[in-house]
């Protein structure tokens, strides 16, 4: 087939198209649907490797036999056309503007529908919501037109080229085109009609455009809500009405294009409380409906004021993305993305990075979510190209005259979509693209058209050379993964400054993220702090069925053995692909609960709760369950209904608390709602506090008197401590035991072994590489000394060790003092020093192999979450029961996980540990080894034993798959440590 090259031409981007409008449905005047849904299954397909391959299918004679069928939407890749492939930054195609590769895989669809009588004589539109990458469309084989920007949508007037009866639609897509290089988003890449299609049956005249607008008068209490009429098809009567629920509160005619409703004592929308009236412009024949939600948004003093208050955003970057339908989701699964995030207290979306489904916008207005929209624009593979850089081709599409038009194009699509929709707080130009003229044009068209919004972009700190940047169309400081210094950089500047936002931080990939509470302190210390946006809601997969042995296999990158590809980089999400909770979405719910508390007077029980609410008072919303438990017995509970706090604000409770508690004597208040939200139910937990009402102090641990004495023997190799029911040895090499045997039950399947390595968290995917440069992952033990000797059949075994890997010197140092006693209860007290010219360590710890049926878990600590030092927001100290699967986090590609930070005891099987100290433990059927070498979970195999790690200190798990690096607090990093613990057998 031939093709006029649209395709590799930027300044030809549409052809045939109508105006750009805000998004609906048209209804009749009965409140129907104008229009028909296109999608369904009876679309017949053909796929092609290029352009020139493809038949002449779109004429009306054209044989169809070979034609298959495909579901609309879809993304061929996901039905076996093609080829999957993830890639981040680096383009799929050789970077060579405007021109794309020749083998440009091509889908034709053929689509029959049918005109009444009654629809033929009225004004016929074809509306694609989303297309990637470009296509070209043809009815009963005459063209009607062309089009691209994957995630905006295209409308056609194909009036006069359709017929009573059957009509042909064909529509040719494409894989690449000159627009591609904008649409270098981190995801799989996707090709085909994966939005839906409708066909809109609308009368000769009709308003095509409109723009809403909510100014408030605080101080009157009153509102406007005015109406505007952008475009119509002729010259309509137009009138509109404007609702509260069933109530009508006026109706005009629309005079000059405009009309205007005040509104006393106004419900003001904000996403605590998304109150919406409903505006009908109707014209004789149609009309449409728009909720709106009056709100104003302005930034006053460096802050970000929605309704004249202060707001903080606790959101998610989130991407359209499913693992069944690639870039496909419908109305249900975004609602379930809508519903978790509500249950975890988020409360914005940056649609990154490109607008997300249509209706999407409409959903967020509806059920309470901030929204930076943002437009179908990232092009940082420029930034990749040879020679390239972030300083120089990074920006070279938004300073190429010849890419101009496409970069207002793909903005003022996304703003005029979305421009009536309340949820919308910020614009975004797009996502890394660096800074030039291009973009600066579109800030100010932005601007000028809507000033009843902020804009956003974060790529402007880049300065193209030769060009004075001119930032001031920005109304935000953004930044993606500052560092906590950063940041308090930023506010210790003096001068006036533009309110701070995190549009992506906390990289939510693997085992993390560990570093949410350290910023969450800062978006509440400084005002001007707006908040942020996780990086991200989903891991990004494809389903592959099940593997063998039943566990479902999720794909990412280089799985289809594409390349480029960027491995697993694309599961970074708060949830799975098929949105189970990742822990890191507990994490970062409990971070942003909506109540805090202080235990501001201990002895008098006085507790203080600051609502962290912007809008709504604490009293109609939130009930508190408290408990007080001691070694995770509960000794007193209760309910706390009657609270008030207006946002911003606090109050005290008072609650009568133990004088003289015990140890681990703890208070807990969670946190539920009172009433029923649109999206969550009464009784939802929203968060928790917890407070230690004992003090922490060091527990001294001792050996029981009584047991049988142990005899000592020795050999070269071992020495032998035994009695009639215990027999151990402790190996001369080794620093550790190599048999544990008690009632004749060997209690170890293999040597217990000094242990400071960690499967690689995808966190730890920088440091590793110095960890493995140290040694840490293939380290062995080097005793100089060892003696043993026994006192009243209690054994003492000293031993002078180090630990180091070949080739390298020691990293560790260390002493260890054991005691063994007739029960068999070992006590090991250990001081180590560092060569602290080596890395910090992952962990330090002991490590042992515990038979395969020694499955029941006990823990005091934190729990039921897995837990590290900097990562605990989810999980509460408390006794907590489990077996050993249960500890196990299965990410999808396997890494260290499942620890527990902070305990005081544990049990698992027949193995009891305390510390003098709170100390971290796992236990899992998996080794270390197994689990850094499988690339995904349905490949692990268990060991066979049950690997118990008890360690002195794990290093957190912070977020530097991304963001920065660990914090210096959550490193394992002493040059020198004392650790005691004592391990008993059962
Ligand atoms: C950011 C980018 C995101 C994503 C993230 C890494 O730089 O804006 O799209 O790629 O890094 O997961």
């Amino acid at each position: 087939m031939i093709l006029e090259k649209f395709y590799e031409n930027p300044e030809i981007l549409h052809v045939g198209t109508e105006e750009n409008r805000c998004y609906y449905v048209p209804l009749d005047v009965q409140e129907k649907e104008n229009a028909r849904n296109l999608s369904g299954i009876d679309w017949k397909f053909g796929y092609y490797p290029n352009v020139e391959s493809v038949p002449e299918f779109y004429k009306k004679d054209f044989d169809e036999e070979a034609f298959g069928r495909l579901e609309v939407p879809s993304c061929w890749q996901m039905l076996g056309f093609d080829q999957k492939q993830y890639t981040n930054i680096r383009y799929p195609f050789p970077f060579d503007p405007p021109f794309v590769p020749d083998e440009n895989p091509c889908g034709a669809y053929i689509k029959y529908f049918d005109i009444s009588a009654a629809e033929a004589k009225k004004e016929q539109y074809l509306y694609f919501e989303g297309v990637d990458s470009c296509f070209y469309v043809w009815i009963n084989g005459k063209f009607v037109g062309y089009s691209q920007v994957s995630h905006s949508p295209s409308e056609f007037n194909i009036t006069g080229k359709t017929k009573t009866g059957m009509n042909k639609l064909a529509v040719l897509v494409l894989k690449w085109c000159d627009g591609s290089y904008l649409e270098d988003q981190d995801k799989f890449r996707m090709s085909g009609i994966f939005r839906d299609v409708h066909l809109l049956f609308r009368p000769a005249e009709h308003v095509r455009d409109y723009t809403v607008a909510t100014p408030v008068d605080f101080e009157k209490n009153r509102a406007e809500v005015e109406v505007r009429i952008n475009e119509a098809a002729g010259n309509p009567r137009i009138t509109c009405e404007l609702w509260d629920k069933d109530n009508l509160l006026g109706e005009c005619a629309v005079e000059d294009g405009k009309a205007s409703f005040p509104v006393e004592a106004p419900v003001l929308w904000n996403a605590e409380e998304p109150y919406q009236y409903i505006l009908k412009i109707k014209t004789p024949e149609e009309i449409l409906i728009q909720r709106v939600g009056i709100r104003t948004v302005n930034i006053k003093d460096g802050v970000v004021l929605i309704n004249n208050r202060p707001v903080k955003f606790k959101g998610v970057n989130r991407h359209d993305s499913s693992p069944y339908t690639g870039a496909v989701v419908s109305r249900m699964d975004a609602m379930f993305d809508l519903r978790i995030m509500k249950e975890a207290n988020i409360n914005a979306i940056r649609t990154s990075h490109y607008p997300n489904a249509p209706w999407l916008p409409e959903l967020c207005s509806e059920y309470g979510f901030y929204m930076i929209a943002e437009a179908d624009i990232e092009s940082h593979g420029a930034a990749t190209i040879y020679g390239g850089s972030t300083e120089g081709t990074f920006s070279y599409f938004v300073q190429d005259p010849s890419y101009k038009m496409a970069i207002l194009d793909r903005v003022q699509r996304s703003v005029i979509r979305d421009k009536n929709q309340c949820g919308v707080i910020f614009w975004s130009l797009g996502n890394e693209s660096g800074f030039g003229t291009n973009m600066e044009e579109a800030g100010r068209w932005v601007k000028n058209y809507d000033p009843t919004r902020l804009l956003h972009y974060e790529s402007v700190h880049f300065q193209p050379e030769g060009h004075e940047k001119d930032e001031s169309m920005l109304d935000v400081e953004s930044h993606m993964y500052a560092s906590t210094q950063q940041i308090d950089a930023y506010f210790a500047e003096p001068g006036e400054k533009k309110p701070f936002v995190q549009c992506e931080f906390i990289h939510a990939m693997g085992n993390g993220p560990g570093d949410i509470e350290d910023y969450m302190q800062q978006i509440y210390r400084y005002d001007g702090f707006c908040g942020g946006f996780v990086w991200e809601w989903c891991d990004h997969a494809t389903y592959e069925g099940r593997a063998e042995n039943g566990k479902e296999m999720f794909h990412y990158g280089g799985d289809a053995g594409e390349f480029p590809h960027d491995g697993n980089f694309c599961m970074d999400g708060l949830v799975f692909p098929d949105r189970r909770p990742h822990e890191g979405l507990y994490e970062w719910k409990n971070a942003i609960r909506p109540v805090r508390a202080e235990l501001l007077d201990r002895k008098k029980g006085v507790i203080r709760l600051y609502n962290k609410l912007d809008f709504r008072n604490i009293k109609d919303y939130i009930y508190i369950h408290y408990e007080i438990k001691e070694e995770g017995i509960l000794l007193e509970e209760g309910m706390i209904e009657d609270l008030e706090a207006a946002p911003h604000s606090f109050t005290d409770i008072t609650l009568k608390l133990p004088g003289k508690p015990k140890d681990h004597c703890y208070l807990k208040l969670t946190y539920y709602q009172k009433a029923k939200d649109k999206l969550t139910q009464i009784g939802h937990e929203l968060g928790f506090d917890q407070f230690a009402l004992s003090e922490d102090k060091d527990v001294r641990l001792t050996l029981q008197k009584n047991g049988e004495p142990l005899t000592l023997t020795e050999t070269p190799e071992v020495f032998r401590m035994e009695n009639s029911s215990v027999c151990y040895e402790f190996g001369k090499k080794q620093g550790s035991f190599l048999k544990l045997e008690k009632n004749g039950k060997a209690c170890i399947t293999a040597p217990v072994e000094w242990n400071v390595y960690r499967a690689p968290t995808d966190n730890d995917r920088n440091i590793v590489l110095s960890w493995k440069e140290a040694g840490y992952d293939r380290s062995v033990v080097k005793v100089y000394g060892c003696e043993a000797r026994v006192k009243q059949g209690t054994v003492a075994i000293t031993c002078d060790f180090s630990m180091a890997a070949v080739y390298i010197q020691p990293f560790l140092r260390l002493h260890a003092v054991w005691s063994i006693n007739g029960e068999g209860e070992i006590k090991v007290a250990v001081d180590g020093k560092r060569d602290t010219s080596f890395p910090f360590l992952p962990r330090f710890g002991l490590k042992f192999h515990l038979p395969q049926e020694e499955q029941e878990v006990t823990y005091l600590g934190y729990g039921p979450h897995e837990s590290y030092c900097d990562k605990h927001q989810a999980s509460y100290v408390d006794v907590f029961h489990t077996i050993v699967p249960q500890l196990h986090v299965d990410y999808v590609r396997p890494q260290e996980n499942g620890s527990h930070y902070n305990c005081s005891s544990i049990q698992v099987g027949g193995l009891q540990a305390s510390g003098s100290r709170p100390f971290s433990f796992s236990a899992s059927e998996y080794t270390i080894q197994e689990l850094e070498a499988k690339h995904h979970n349905y490949e692990l195999e268990p060991s066979g034993s049950v690997i118990v790690c008890t360690d002195y200190k794990q290093s957190g798990v912070g977020s530097n798959s991304c963001g920065p690096e660990l914090l210096p607090q959550y490193r394992l990093d002493e040059d020198q440590f004392h650790w005691e613990m004592l391990y008993r057998f059962e």
